[in-house]
């Protein structure tokens, strides 16, 4: 029998100097004082360290055990002692600056240029005050719909002292320029450009620039520059991983390479400060005035928890013969509508890879209308359905850009990008390995502010130029249209 000591590996990970449990869906307990977490039940009498016990819930008491979500928290003093909730002092009163119900329909393809932050020189901004409004569907009261917005920021929330808590749904942040350090009750996350985090509904959290080395795609910003990125919220229910199906147990986003922090909790001298939780309840902002800091969750377990997931760890998949697969098989992560394989929000990538189809494939994306609407955006590059975009200034679809083709709207790859497919002998494999962009995809007709639709500063008017060159003129088959030659069908090779 062997007496060689087991080697076992704790499910943590270090990175930027915090440690992450790692994991999705899991039951986490973690402890910022050794012995502070109650054992054996969940509410004691007396806890330890004089700490109160609170309990978070992420679903309904009685949803069904897989989906589940609570945590429980274990703090110096309880949520119910920060002060009633009064409406904001000033403009803006609508999260993201516009009241959704003023965003208008939108029939035509859209694109826009990076927010022209800029133009608000003189401004500070910290991440929430610089939030934009961009898409919205659906109504936070129904729990039925989702916001897209754009942020941008100068100013650290904590030199504000303010805080943020949604109670209208789960926001999903993705930064495209500037490393994030996140403060949640749960703990703290550093974010980098081509990673995501995820905060749930009702966790109350702050977002200030990373004073560390910033990472990704995006060298080297200082922590006064402009911070920018995408963020979603959905009013139903969360995120979690798709289905796989035939795909197998392994692939797409892995379980094990999601993040989610440990506890930690403010120094006394910084715990005594009086702040603001900026709170945000049907689209509306209020303003709660607290005597102390949010961050005094001394321990706590459960499975309801911000959490980050860092792209480049995406195992994509899609044919290996002839053809593409639907951009489905590049979801990192969905939120179901009630209908069963219908996402009301997919958060698809589109990420470096290898295209080895046939010589008889085309290799960018066919064009198409889908029932489903799409919001895309671009972290760094350029993608690969439009030669106009890219880091060059000549415009397009740029990093930080965005578009959106709605529910039926037609779009596809841009008129140059096509031709130069169609002359690509596609006779080997290749690395695609141009940028890093990606899509969320709703079931619902997403409107749009108005600001994004008349500001021509930010929206790219001249967007539906780029398919104009998609004439007739290549058409060989007139003459049988016409009906000028014979009607006998020559054979194919099907
Ligand atoms: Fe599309």
């Amino acid at each position: 029998m062997s007496t060689a000591t087991p080697h076992c590996h704790a499910s943590t990970v270090e990175q930027d100097g915090l440690v992450y449990q790692t994991g999705l869906g899991n039951q986490f307990e973690s402890e910022c004082i050794p012995g502070a977490l109650p054992r054996g039940r969940n509410n004691p009498r007396m806890v330890p360290f004089g700490l109160y016990t609170e309990q978070l819930s992420g679903t309904a008491f009685t949803a069904p055990r897989a989906e589940n979500r609570r945590v429980w928290l274990y703090r110096i003093q309880p949520s119910v002692t920060i002060g009633a909730a009064e409406s904001l002092p000033q403009e803006p009163q609508f999260a993201g600056g516009c009241d959704p119900r003023a965003c208008e329909a939108a029939i035509d393809p859209l694109r826009w240029h990076p927010y022209p932050v800029d133009g608000a020189a003189g401004v500070e901004y910290d991440f929430v005050s610089g939030l934009k409004l961009q898409c919205h569907a659906g109504d936070p009261a129904m729990r039925e719909g989702l916001a897209i917005y754009l942020y941008s920021f100068g100013t650290n929330m904590k030199d504000l002292q303010t805080h943020f808590v949604d109670h209208d749904g789960e926001l999903l942040i993705m930064p495209q320029q500037g490393s994030l350090d996140v403060l949640t009750e749960l703990g703290r996350l550093i974010v980098h450009p081509t990673e995501l985090v995820v905060i749930p509904r009702g966790v109350v959290f702050q977002v200030n620039h990373f004073e560390g080395e910033s990472k990704g795609p995006i060298p080297g910003t200082s922590p006064t520059a402009t911070a920018r990125g995408y963020m979603l919220e959905v009013y139903k229910g969360g995120f979690a991983l798709p289905e796989l199906g035939p795909i197998g147990s392994n692939g797409l986003a892995n379980a094990r390479d999601f993040l989610h922090p440990v506890a930690w909790c403010v120094a006394q001298s910084d715990y005594e400060k009086p702040c603001c939780i900026v709170a945000k309840m049907q689209s509306q902002l209020y303003a709660k005035s607290s005597t102390h800091s949010p961050y005094n969750v001394v321990a706590w377990h459960g499975n309801y928890s911000p959490y980050k997931y860092n792209l480049e760890r995406f195992c994509a998949v899609n044919s290996v013969t002839y053809d593409h697969l639907d951009p489905s098989i590049y979801t990192v992560l969905s939120c179901q509508s009630e209908h069963v394989g219908t996402a009301l929000a997919d958060v698809v990538l589109f990420p470096p890879r290898v295209l080895a189809t046939d010589a008889n494939t085309l290799r960018p994306p066919w064009f198409h209308r889908n029932v489903m609407s799409e919001y895309m955006g671009l972290l760094y590059g350029s993608y690969d359905a439009k030669v106009s975009s890219g880091t060059d200034g000549a415009g397009g679809f740029v990093p930080g850009g965005s578009s959106l083709h709605n529910a039926m709207v037609p779009h596809g790859p841009d008129a140059a990008t096509y031709v130069r497919a169609v002359a690509d002998p596609c006779d080997a494999p290749v690395l695609l390995n141009r940028g890093l962009a990606f899509m969320f995809e709703t079931y619902l007709p997403l409107r749009v502010n108005p600001q994004a639709l008349r500001d021509e500063a930010w929206r790219d008017v001249d967007y539906t130029a780029c398919w104009q060159d998609l004439t007739a003129a290549d058409f060989t088959g007139w003459d049988w249209v016409n009906g000028t030659v014979g009607t006998t069908r020559e054979e194919d090779d099907r």
